[in-house]
């Protein structure tokens, strides 16, 4: 079983494929945790995957929720995270591996996939250059069969990228993006054509239209999905993003 989450398509990307490749069925957690979806029968000898993008150096907290308030009928044999990233994971794992541990579980693997990139709320960051982009999805491509195999032989080790000083990034910048991320920047710009995508795309249903324009009602957690699926590019955040570039994952 693969529980996953994701906002631009990547880590659906990754997560579709490997239940595919593992012939696994896949739980969408914000769905999940909307409908209290909570209690899952496994086989005796099942695998349970949490496959989900990197934020801040941590997992987004919409999973570490989920994680806290999931019930499994039995420990599962063996169970893993496969997170997508731009660069570089942190400390991660070991955060997922706290929460799994509080919940009597306990995470035998974690793998990376390097993905393009979707943060661009701060000054210093944009989506990578058509070059970049296009070289990551294609070593994604071999990265998650190969990771697939790995699965399939329960294999327990740590294969990601940590990155410089991983301690920092994890317990310090990201357990403070996390107290500061709020939607109250977006907007969309007179090119809104209010066609809606936007309320559409975001996976914790955090977007409404109203008179036309879309309206951020306090749930977010800067997936960027609205931002990257815009077909005007009209959702801005703060000044930001302005002159930014859009990604999101398509099937090739
Ligand atoms: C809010 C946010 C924070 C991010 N933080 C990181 C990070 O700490 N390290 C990194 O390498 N990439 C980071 N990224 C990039 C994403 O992890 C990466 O693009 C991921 O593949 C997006 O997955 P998705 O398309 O499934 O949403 C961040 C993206 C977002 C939206």
């Amino acid at each position: 079983m693969i529980f996953y989450y994701s906002g631009c398509g990547n880590s659906r990307h990754v997560a579709e494929r490997l239940g595919e490749l593992l012939d696994e069925r896949l739980v969408f957690i914000p769905k999940a945790l909307r409908e209290g979806q909570l209690d899952y029968t496994l086989q005796a000898d099942e695998r349970v995957g949490f496959v989900f993008p990197i934020y801040s150096w941590r997992p987004p907290q919409l999973v570490l929720d989920f994680v806290g308030k999931v019930r499994l009928s039995v420990v599962p044999s063996y169970t893993y995270m496969m997170v997508t990233y731009g660069d570089d994971a942190g400390l991660a794992d070991k955060v997922l591996g706290q929460a799994l541990g509080s919940s009597g579980l306990r995470l035998d693997a974690a793998f990376g996939v390097a993905m393009p990139n979707t943060y661009v709320n701060m000054a210093f960051m944009n989506v990578d250059s058509p070059e970049v982009e296009k070289r990551k999805l294609e070593q994604a491509k071999t990265r998650v069969e190969e990771l697939a195999e790995a699965v399939k032989e329960k294999r327990r080790t740590v294969d990601l990228n940590r990155g410089a000083m991983p301690g920092l990034k994890t317990n310090g910048i990201g357990k403070g993006f996390v107290k500061w991320v709020s939607d109250k920047k977006y907007r969309a710009t007179d090119a809104c054509v209010g066609c809606g995508l936007c309320a559409k795309v975001c996976p914790l249903q955090n977007i409404t239209i109203e008179n036309g324009k879309p309206c951020w009602n306090g749930n977010c957690n800067h997936c960027e999905a609205c931002y990257h699926y815009c077909p005007q590019n009209a959702v801005q955040y703060g000044r930001v993003t302005r002159g930014k570039g859009q990604y999101h994952y398509r099937e090739s």
